[in-house]
């Protein structure tokens, strides 16, 4: 049996509160769930990061270069809300988070939604489309740290 596994079942005989927090269980302890979830964002604005000299100008327009990290950006965007599970409280995480799920979800919803005509942009290799598609991800992500992000 692992270390962490071990924890978690001597946390979970030790506290029925724990035993309810699925979630941090999950990830070992909730310290486990935030250095998660700040990695993904961590990897999330360096893929999204690397457009921003594109869009600009300031660097050659390579589609396939744009196209891979893209795709990259797509993938790891769906990381981080597992780990925002009850019982993760912490990090710059705002405890609105978990007051209010639903607009927390909605905001994750705008971001996700925002990646569609960025990848479409990206496939097409239409550097106007992806100029306004990148403004549009970088507004979702912007809305969501105002709300929920300390
Ligand atoms: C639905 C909400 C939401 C969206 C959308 C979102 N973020 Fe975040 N982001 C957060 C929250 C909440 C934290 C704080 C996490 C923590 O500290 O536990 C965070 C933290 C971060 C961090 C700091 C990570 C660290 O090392 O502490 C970076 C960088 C970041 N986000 C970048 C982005 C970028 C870039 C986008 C868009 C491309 C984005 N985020 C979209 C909610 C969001």
């Amino acid at each position: 049996m692992n270390k962490s596994l071990f924890a978690s079942l001597v946390l979970a005989i030790a506290s029925p509160l724990v035993a309810t927090s699925v979630q941090a269980q999950a990830f070992g302890k909730a310290d486990d769930a935030i250095q998660y979830r700040q990695g993904a964002f961590q990897i999330i604005k360096a893929h999204f990061g690397a457009l921003q000299p594109v869009v600009k100008g300031q660097i050659a327009y390579d589609q396939a270069a744009v196209l891979a990290n893209v795709q990259i950006l797509d993938q790891v965007a769906k990381l981080p809300w597992k780990a925002f599970g009850p019982g993760t409280e912490g990090g710059d995480a705002r405890d609105d988070i978990w007051l209010d799920e639903e607009g927390f979800k909605a905001a994750q919803k705008k971001f996700l939604d925002s990646l569609v005509p960025l990848t479409a942009a990206a496939q097409a290799g239409n550097l106007d489309d992806l100029k306004k598609a990148f403004a549009n991800t970088g507004a979702s992500c912007k809305a969501c740290h105002d709300s929920f992000r300390d």
